[in-house]
């Protein structure tokens, strides 16, 4: 059977880099507060003409070189973001041009921080499907330019950054339990509307006319964080055909370390099993899994044959997962 085949990852961050100690210089926090409740130290900041586009797009650059394949080479392009270059054009074509792809399928996904894997969703579906052979799937953020500087209870938790992979349509074995069963072997999405005000922007071009800033009722995120994604992994396992037990790595939305502990915990997985760069990166929203993603295959964890499983939650509510055979 065909499945799309994940053969490259790469990721980009920000030049500067603001460490917990810079930022309580201008908001009333500290360090120990931030350490101490969401496991963050550093979170990387977007200067001046770094945009989520030039992000992608260095991301992009570092997941071809993996993948042994030119910007030509591609067919299709999703880019899950919620803080585009622009209202529109779509972000994925201002990535098309200048990765000097003349003619591809491309377009932006916008499920806030459970993008990437509504992105992955898309362009699985797309290459099984018959409609793209080689995919750049990309998660790219700068959340800072959507921030309110002077709301402390949001404002250390974000950073900028971006990640993508390459998936192409390969022939992999039909029986999962097999080796050979490499690629995208199952994910499974949610959304629950209702739950709107309790994560989202208080702007937008057919409300405000404005971009607007991002409003978190972190407490109740939290709670329903944990629940939703120790389901939905289980789901996912499920719709794979495996267990927790198959599982080498799970890699999370960085939001919050808190959450990753007490989600591995429900699923009985050992916190060793789980990836973990909130500390260095923050919550980069749509980049996070796809960052993350990539640190741990260059530092050699996430080795060819592992049962990977990416996790995501965010605003919407939206959330969901995929299991993967690297
Ligand atoms: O990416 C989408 C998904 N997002 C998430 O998953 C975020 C989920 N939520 C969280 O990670 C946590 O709820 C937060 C990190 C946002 C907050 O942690 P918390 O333990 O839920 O704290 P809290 O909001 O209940 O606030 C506790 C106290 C408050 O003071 P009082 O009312 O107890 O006196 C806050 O005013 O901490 C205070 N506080 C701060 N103090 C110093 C809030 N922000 C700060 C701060 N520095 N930056």
């Amino acid at each position: 059977m065909i499945r799309a085949v994940l053969t490259g990852t790469g990721s980009a961050l920000p030049a500067r880099r603001v460490s917990n100690a810079e930022l309580a210089e201008q908001v009333d926090t500290t360090d120990e507060w931030i350490v101490e409740r969401t496991g963050i130290r550093f979170r990387h900041i977007a200067g001046e003409g770094e945009t989520t586009a030039t992000l992608a797009v260095d991301a992009c650059r570092a997941a071809l070189t993996a993948a042994s394949l030119a910007p030509a080479d591609i067919d299709l392009i999703v880019l899950a973001t919620a803080t585009p270059d622009q209202t529109f054009p779509a972000t994925a074509t201002k990535v098309q041009a200048m990765l000097g792809i003349d003619d591809c399928v491309a377009f932006d996904v916008a499920a806030v921080c459970s993008g990437f894997l509504y992105a992955v969703q898309v362009a699985d579906s797309m290459i099984r499907a018959g409609a793209a052979e080689r995919a750049l799937v990309i998660g790219a953020e700068t959340f800072s330019r959507i921030l309110d500087w002077e709301d402390r209870t949001t404002c250390v938790l974000f950073g900028d950054g971006a990640g993508a992979i390459v998936l192409e349509a390969r022939e992999s074995v039909d029986d999962v339990t097999d080796p050979g069963a490499r690629g995208i072997l199952a994910t499974k999405l949610h959304a629950d509307g209702r739950h709107n005000d309790l994560l989202y922007v208080d702007g937008g071009p057919s409300t405000t006319g404005t971009v607007g800033k991002l409003r978190m009722k972190g407490r109740e995120v939290f709670r329903h964080a944990v629940v939703n994604l120790a389901a939905v992994m289980g789901e996912s396992l499920a719709l794979a055909g495996l267990t927790s037990d198959d599982v080498d790595w799970v890699v999370p939305h960085q939001a919050n370390a808190r959450i990753l502990d007490a989600t591995a915990r429900k699923l009985g997985l050992a916190p060793g099993k789980v990836v973990v760069t909130v500390d260095q990166h923050a919550n980069t929203s749509a980049a996070s899994v796809p960052l993350a993603l990539d640190t741990a295959v260059r530092d050699g964890r996430i080795k060819p044959g592992h049962i990977v499983v990416l996790e995501a939650m965010g605003g919407g509510f939206t959330w969901g997962a995929s299991v993967i055979r690297f």
